[in-house]
C-alpha cells in the first residue's frame, strides 16, 4: 500500500458508485472519504492494520475498527450504513453529516481579543447527542470535540468505533478497549490503562470527556497540566493523579463544566442531569 495514493476499495466503489470522492482523513490505520453517489452522500471509513515500527508497537485493531462501528449501528437501528471486509482490513459506509465540528465552531472563543462567550445551545446540542446514546444503555468511550458535528439539522456524534454496552460485537470484529485520547480521558480510565493496559468505557468516563472537550473548544487550554510534548505515558500519569489546570469558562456553562470534570466518577452529573441543567441557563 506505501508509495501509491490511497484508493477505495473495490467492493465500496461497487457499492457506491461514486461520482466524486474527498479523501478527508488518512491518520495511522484509517482513512475516511467523503463520497457523492446517486444514493446520497456518504462518510467511508476504511481501516488497515498499523504495522510495529521502533517506537510504536503493531495495532491489529485499526483493522478491525469500521466493521466493529459497523456492529454498533446496527445495534443501534441505525439507517443507510453499510460495512464490511476488504483486502488489508474492514470498511464501513454511513451518512455523511455536514458542518463544523466544537472545536472549529467555538474557534471564535478561543480568541486571545475574544468576547464572545460559548454559546451554550451548542453545548445543549453535544449534550443531547451523547444523551441519546446514553438512554440507549451505550457508551461512546471516544467522545472528543472532532466527534461533534453541529449541522443545520441538529448535533451528531460520531465514531463509535470504540462504543459499548448494548449487546455482544461479534467476535471477529471486537478488540479491548485501550483508552482514548489523553486530554479527554478520565481519571479512572488513565489509572487503569496505565495498570492494565485496558479500561472500561463507561458513562461517567463520557460525560468527563464531555467537560474535557467544551472546556478545550472554549478556552484552547486542557484539562490538566502536562507539557505539550511529554510521551504519552507521562500525560497519563498526570490525568491519573488528577494535576487540574486552573482553568474555567466564563458564565455559569463553566460551573457545569467543572462538575462533568469531578476526579470521582460519582461524582460526576449523569448526562440527563447536565442536560437538564443547560436547558436552565
Ligand atoms: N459521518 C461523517 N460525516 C462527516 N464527517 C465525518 C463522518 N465520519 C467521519 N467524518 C470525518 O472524518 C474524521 C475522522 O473520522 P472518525 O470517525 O473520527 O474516524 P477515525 O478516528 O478512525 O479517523 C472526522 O473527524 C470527521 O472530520
Ligand atoms: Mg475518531
Amino acid at each position: 500500500m506505501s508509495g501509491s495514493p490511497p484508493e477505495l476499495p473495490i467492493v465500496v466503489l461497487d457499492a457506491l458508485m461514486p461520482t466524486a470522492q474527498r479523501l478527508v482523513a488518512d491518520r495511522r490505520g484509517s482513512m475516511v472519504w467523503e463520497v457523492e453517489s446517486c444514493r446520497g452522500r456518504y462518510a467511508v471509513k476504511v481501516g488497515h492494520p498499523i504495522e510495529a515500527t521502533a517506537d510504536w508497537p503493531a495495532q491489529p485493531w485499526t483493522a478491525l475498527a469500521p466493521a466493529r462501528e459497523g456492529a454498533v449501528m446496527y445495534r443501534l437501528g441505525r439507517a443507510d450504513f453499510a460495512y464490511g471486509e476488504w483486502e488489508h482490513g474492514t470498511w464501513n459506509l454511513q451518512p455523511w453529516h455536514e458542518g463544523p465540528d466544537l472545536h472549529r465552531l467555538w474557534e471564535p472563543c478561543r480568541r486571545s481579543d475574544s468576547s464572545a462567550p460559548p454559546d451554550s445551545s451548542v453545548a445543549l446540542g453535544c449534550v443531547m447527542a451523547l444523551a441519546d446514546l446514553h438512554a440507549k444503555g451505550w457508551a461512546h468511550g471516544d467522545v472528543q470535540p472532532a466527534h461533534f458535528i453541529i449541522g443545520p439539522d441538529g448535533t451528531q456524534l460520531i465514531d463509535l468505533a470504540l462504543a459499548r454496552g448494548g449487546g455482544q460485537m461479534p467476535k471477529g470484529y471486537d478488540f479491548p478497549f485501550r483508552g482514548c485520547l489523553v486530554h479527554y480521558e478520565a481519571p479512572e480510565i488513565a489509572r487503569s490503562v496505565l495498570a492494565t493496559g485496558e479500561a472500561e468505557p463507561t458513562q461517567e468516563a463520557d460525560v468527563y470527556a464531555l467537560g474535557a472537550s467544551l472546556l478545550i473548544s472554549a478556552t484552547g487550554w486542557r484539562v490538566m497540566e502536562y507539557p505539550d510534548d511529554a510521551p504519552r505515558s507521562v500525560q497519563r500519569e498526570a490525568v491519573a493523579k488528577g494535576r487540574r489546570r486552573p482553568v474555567k469558562v466564563p458564565g455559569e456553562l463553566g460551573g457545569l463544566i467543572d462538575s462533568m470534570l469531578s476526579q470521582a466518577p460519582e461524582d460526576r452529573p449523569t448526562i440527563f442531569e447536565v442536560g437538564k441543567a443547560l436547558s436552565c441557563l
